[in-house]
Protein backbone atom coordinates (compact mmCIF):
# COMPACT_ATOMS: atom_id res chain seq x y z
CA UNK A 1 0.00 0.00 0.00
CA UNK A 2 1.31 3.19 -0.90
CA UNK A 3 2.08 5.75 2.03
CA UNK A 4 0.77 8.74 2.36
CA UNK A 5 3.01 12.18 0.97
CA UNK A 6 3.60 14.76 3.55
CA UNK A 7 5.68 16.77 1.78
CA UNK A 8 6.12 16.68 -2.10
CA UNK A 9 9.07 19.03 -3.88
CA UNK A 10 9.58 19.44 -7.45
CA UNK A 11 12.08 21.18 -9.53
CA UNK A 12 13.11 23.20 -6.58
CA UNK A 13 15.94 25.47 -8.05
CA UNK A 14 17.71 27.91 -4.79
CA UNK A 15 20.24 30.57 -5.78
CA UNK A 16 22.57 33.07 -3.35
CA UNK A 17 22.81 35.78 -5.46
CA UNK A 18 24.21 34.14 -8.96
CA UNK A 19 25.62 30.95 -7.33
CA UNK A 20 22.46 28.28 -8.50
CA UNK A 21 23.02 25.97 -5.02
CA UNK A 22 20.21 23.81 -6.27
CA UNK A 23 19.78 22.43 -9.85
CA UNK A 24 15.96 21.33 -10.08
CA UNK A 25 15.43 18.62 -6.94
CA UNK A 26 12.46 16.25 -7.33
CA UNK A 27 12.09 14.75 -3.74
CA UNK A 28 9.00 13.43 -2.03
CA UNK A 29 8.71 12.63 1.00
CA UNK A 30 6.18 9.75 3.04
CA UNK A 31 4.71 9.78 6.39
CA UNK A 32 6.27 7.47 9.15
CA UNK A 33 9.50 6.98 7.65
CA UNK A 34 13.14 8.40 7.94
CA UNK A 35 14.62 9.45 5.17
CA UNK A 36 18.11 10.05 4.85
CA UNK A 37 19.95 13.46 3.08
CA UNK A 38 23.53 12.09 2.46
CA UNK A 39 26.10 13.58 0.10
CA UNK A 40 29.55 15.26 0.37
CA UNK A 41 29.82 18.67 2.43
CA UNK A 42 28.93 21.41 0.16
CA UNK A 43 26.52 19.16 -1.80
CA UNK A 44 23.02 21.18 -1.11
CA UNK A 45 22.08 19.10 1.79
CA UNK A 46 21.47 21.80 4.21
CA UNK A 47 20.37 24.10 2.01
CA UNK A 48 17.50 22.06 0.38
CA UNK A 49 16.56 20.58 3.84
CA UNK A 50 16.21 24.75 4.77
CA UNK A 51 13.96 25.25 1.66
CA UNK A 52 11.28 22.74 3.67
CA UNK A 53 10.16 24.86 6.38
CA UNK A 54 11.28 28.43 4.70
CA UNK A 55 14.51 29.28 6.86
CA UNK A 56 16.25 30.10 3.55
CA UNK A 57 13.78 33.12 3.68
CA UNK A 58 16.03 34.68 6.79
CA UNK A 59 19.26 34.82 4.06
CA UNK A 60 19.54 37.88 1.82
CA UNK A 61 19.80 37.53 -1.96
CA UNK A 62 18.31 33.79 -1.84
CA UNK A 63 15.93 32.94 -4.69
CA UNK A 64 13.93 29.94 -5.01
CA UNK A 65 11.93 28.40 -7.42
CA UNK A 66 10.10 25.14 -7.81
CA UNK A 67 6.73 23.79 -6.02
CA UNK A 68 6.78 22.39 -2.52
CA UNK A 69 3.89 21.23 -0.51
CA UNK A 70 3.09 19.94 3.31
CA UNK A 71 0.11 17.60 3.25
CA UNK A 72 -0.71 19.65 -0.48
CA UNK A 73 -0.54 23.08 0.96
CA UNK A 74 1.70 25.54 -0.83
CA UNK A 75 5.00 26.29 1.52
CA UNK A 76 5.70 29.08 -0.69
CA UNK A 77 1.87 30.81 -1.05
CA UNK A 78 1.61 34.45 0.75
CA UNK A 79 -1.01 32.20 2.54
CA UNK A 80 1.34 30.41 4.68
CA UNK A 81 1.70 31.69 7.98
CA UNK A 82 5.53 31.05 8.12
CA UNK A 83 5.23 30.76 11.99
CA UNK A 84 2.83 28.10 11.83
CA UNK A 85 4.73 26.19 9.32
CA UNK A 86 7.54 26.03 11.39
CA UNK A 87 5.53 24.46 14.03
CA UNK A 88 4.70 21.94 12.02
CA UNK A 89 7.95 21.15 10.05
CA UNK A 90 9.88 21.46 13.24
CA UNK A 91 13.88 22.02 13.35
CA UNK A 92 17.18 20.32 14.77
CA UNK A 93 20.82 21.46 14.04
CA UNK A 94 23.87 20.49 14.37
CA UNK A 95 25.26 21.99 17.69
CA UNK A 96 22.61 21.76 20.01
CA UNK A 97 20.89 24.60 20.77
CA UNK A 98 18.99 24.89 23.85
CA UNK A 99 17.93 28.63 25.35
CA UNK A 100 19.42 29.78 28.49
CA UNK A 101 16.47 28.65 30.71
CA UNK A 102 15.67 25.60 32.50
CA UNK A 103 14.90 22.68 31.02
CA UNK A 104 11.13 22.63 31.64
CA UNK A 105 11.15 26.60 30.50
CA UNK A 106 12.77 25.44 27.00
CA UNK A 107 9.99 22.48 26.73
CA UNK A 108 7.30 24.32 27.21
CA UNK A 109 8.59 27.56 25.15
CA UNK A 110 6.61 26.82 22.13
CA UNK A 111 3.40 26.03 23.77
CA UNK A 112 3.91 29.45 26.14
CA UNK A 113 3.92 31.51 22.97
CA UNK A 114 0.20 29.76 21.88
CA UNK A 115 -0.77 31.36 25.06
CA UNK A 116 -1.44 28.25 26.80
CA UNK A 117 -0.48 29.09 30.79
CA UNK A 118 -2.31 26.12 32.76
CA UNK A 119 0.43 23.85 34.47
CA UNK A 120 -1.47 21.26 34.45
CA UNK A 121 -1.36 21.23 30.66
CA UNK A 122 2.19 22.37 30.74
CA UNK A 123 3.68 19.73 33.12
CA UNK A 124 1.77 17.37 30.66
CA UNK A 125 3.56 18.44 28.15
CA UNK A 126 7.16 18.62 29.18
CA UNK A 127 6.77 14.98 30.52
CA UNK A 128 5.22 13.57 27.36
CA UNK A 129 7.85 15.32 25.06
CA UNK A 130 11.02 14.70 27.38
CA UNK A 131 10.04 10.80 27.41
CA UNK A 132 9.48 10.81 23.81
CA UNK A 133 12.77 12.18 23.58
CA UNK A 134 14.32 9.51 25.90
CA UNK A 135 15.44 11.43 28.32
CA UNK A 136 12.78 11.85 31.31
CA UNK A 137 14.46 9.83 33.57
CA UNK A 138 17.70 11.56 33.45
CA UNK A 139 16.38 15.13 34.44
CA UNK A 140 12.70 14.38 35.88
CA UNK A 141 14.35 15.40 39.11
CA UNK A 142 15.31 18.63 37.87
CA UNK A 143 13.17 19.59 35.15
CA UNK A 144 14.02 23.36 36.92
CA UNK A 145 18.16 23.23 36.29
CA UNK A 146 19.48 25.41 33.58
CA UNK A 147 19.18 23.36 30.08
CA UNK A 148 23.20 24.59 30.06
CA UNK A 149 24.08 22.52 32.45
CA UNK A 150 23.66 19.32 30.65
CA UNK A 151 26.21 17.37 28.48
CA UNK A 152 25.99 17.81 24.86
CA UNK A 153 23.55 14.44 24.24
CA UNK A 154 21.26 15.13 26.88
CA UNK A 155 20.63 19.04 25.88
CA UNK A 156 20.05 17.81 22.18
CA UNK A 157 17.47 15.57 23.51
CA UNK A 158 16.11 18.54 25.19
CA UNK A 159 15.90 20.19 22.11
CA UNK A 160 14.15 17.50 20.30
CA UNK A 161 11.60 17.70 23.43
CA UNK A 162 11.21 21.21 22.88
CA UNK A 163 10.24 20.35 18.82
CA UNK A 164 8.30 17.82 19.93
CA UNK A 165 6.50 20.05 22.21
CA UNK A 166 4.46 21.83 19.65
CA UNK A 167 3.27 18.29 17.61
CA UNK A 168 5.41 18.72 14.57
CA UNK A 169 4.09 16.82 11.48
CA UNK A 170 7.89 16.72 9.80
CA UNK A 171 11.16 16.90 11.95
CA UNK A 172 14.14 18.29 10.02
CA UNK A 173 17.02 17.21 11.16
CA UNK A 174 20.84 18.60 9.75
CA UNK A 175 23.20 16.09 10.97
CA UNK A 176 21.82 16.02 15.05
CA UNK A 177 24.43 13.51 16.20
CA UNK A 178 27.87 14.45 14.37
CA UNK A 179 28.54 16.62 17.50
CA UNK A 180 28.18 14.24 19.99
CA UNK A 181 30.18 10.96 21.67
CA UNK A 182 28.85 7.57 20.02
CA UNK A 183 26.94 7.02 23.10
CA UNK A 184 24.64 9.79 22.97
CA UNK A 185 24.43 9.08 18.95
CA UNK A 186 23.25 5.75 19.49
CA UNK A 187 20.40 6.90 21.95
CA UNK A 188 19.28 10.16 19.52
CA UNK A 189 19.54 6.59 16.74
CA UNK A 190 17.03 4.60 18.89
CA UNK A 191 14.38 7.61 19.69
CA UNK A 192 14.21 8.02 16.29
CA UNK A 193 13.35 4.55 15.35
CA UNK A 194 10.64 5.25 17.86
CA UNK A 195 10.00 8.45 16.63
CA UNK A 196 9.29 7.13 13.11
CA UNK A 197 6.25 5.67 14.69
CA UNK A 198 4.46 9.05 14.87
CA UNK A 199 6.39 11.32 12.61
CA UNK A 200 8.25 12.19 9.46
CA UNK A 201 11.93 12.45 9.77
CA UNK A 202 14.05 13.54 7.73
CA UNK A 203 18.29 13.45 8.75
CA UNK A 204 20.98 14.90 6.71
CA UNK A 205 23.67 12.54 8.31
CA UNK A 206 27.20 12.25 7.37
CA UNK A 207 27.54 9.41 8.53
CA UNK A 208 26.95 6.26 6.16
CA UNK A 209 26.05 3.62 9.30
CA UNK A 210 23.88 5.64 10.35
CA UNK A 211 21.88 6.18 6.78
CA UNK A 212 21.79 2.70 6.54
CA UNK A 213 20.71 1.67 10.24
CA UNK A 214 17.79 3.69 10.72
CA UNK A 215 17.04 5.25 7.17
CA UNK A 216 13.92 3.78 4.91
CA UNK A 217 14.57 6.01 2.30
CA UNK A 218 17.99 7.42 0.96
CA UNK A 219 18.70 10.56 -1.00
CA UNK A 220 22.29 10.80 -2.35
CA UNK A 221 23.12 14.61 -3.53
CA UNK A 222 26.01 16.15 -5.54
CA UNK A 223 26.68 19.23 -6.57
CA UNK A 224 23.03 20.58 -6.43
CA UNK A 225 21.38 17.57 -7.96
CA UNK A 226 19.64 14.97 -6.57
CA UNK A 227 21.71 11.59 -8.11
CA UNK A 228 19.39 9.10 -6.45
CA UNK A 229 16.77 8.46 -4.54
CA UNK A 230 15.53 4.96 -3.39
CA UNK A 231 14.75 2.44 -0.56
CA UNK A 232 18.19 2.63 1.66
CA UNK A 233 18.83 -1.36 0.91
CA UNK A 234 18.78 -0.70 -2.44
CA UNK A 235 21.04 2.49 -2.16
CA UNK A 236 23.50 0.67 -0.12
CA UNK A 237 23.79 -2.55 -1.16
CA UNK A 238 22.92 -1.72 -5.29
CA UNK A 239 22.59 1.68 -6.15
CA UNK A 240 21.75 2.63 -9.82
CA UNK A 241 24.55 5.02 -9.86
CA UNK A 242 28.26 4.69 -10.41
CA UNK A 243 28.26 8.90 -7.89
CA UNK A 244 26.18 7.18 -5.82
CA UNK A 245 28.28 3.61 -5.41
CA UNK A 246 31.49 5.32 -5.44
CA UNK A 247 30.44 7.48 -2.89
CA UNK A 248 29.30 4.70 -0.53
CA UNK A 249 32.64 2.69 -0.73
CA UNK A 250 34.79 6.46 0.60
CA UNK A 251 35.89 6.82 -3.05
CA UNK A 252 35.10 10.81 -2.34
CA UNK A 253 33.67 12.98 -0.02
N1 LIG B 1 24.32 31.56 3.09
C1 LIG B 1 24.99 31.17 1.99
N2 LIG B 1 25.45 32.08 1.11
C2 LIG B 1 26.11 31.69 0.00
N3 LIG B 1 26.40 30.42 -0.31
C3 LIG B 1 25.99 29.46 0.54
C4 LIG B 1 25.26 29.78 1.73
N4 LIG B 1 24.99 28.62 2.37
C5 LIG B 1 25.51 27.63 1.61
N5 LIG B 1 26.11 28.13 0.51
C6 LIG B 1 26.78 27.35 -0.57
O1 LIG B 1 25.81 26.47 -1.14
C7 LIG B 1 26.38 25.19 -1.38
C8 LIG B 1 25.60 24.14 -0.60
O2 LIG B 1 25.85 24.33 0.78
P1 LIG B 1 25.13 23.49 1.92
O3 LIG B 1 23.68 23.40 1.61
O4 LIG B 1 25.52 24.07 3.22
O5 LIG B 1 25.79 22.04 1.70
P2 LIG B 1 25.83 20.78 2.66
O6 LIG B 1 24.84 20.97 3.74
O7 LIG B 1 25.52 19.62 1.77
O8 LIG B 1 27.24 20.69 3.18
C9 LIG B 1 27.85 25.29 -0.99
O9 LIG B 1 28.59 25.61 -2.16
C10 LIG B 1 27.87 26.44 -0.01
O10 LIG B 1 29.11 27.10 -0.02
MG1 LIG C 1 25.12 21.05 5.81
Amino acid sequence: MAKDKVITSADVKLWYGDFEALHGINLDFNQNEITALIGPSGCGKSTYLRCLNRMNDLIPGVKIEGDMRLQGEDIYSSQMDVVQLRKRVGMVFQQPNPFPFSIYDNVVYGLRLQGIKDRAVLDEAVETSLKQAAIWDEVKDKLHVSALSLSGGQQQRVVIGRVLAVQPDVILMDEPTSALDPISSTQIENMLLELREQYTIILVTHNMHQASRISDKTAFFLQGRLVEFDDTKKIFLNPHEQETSDYISGRFG
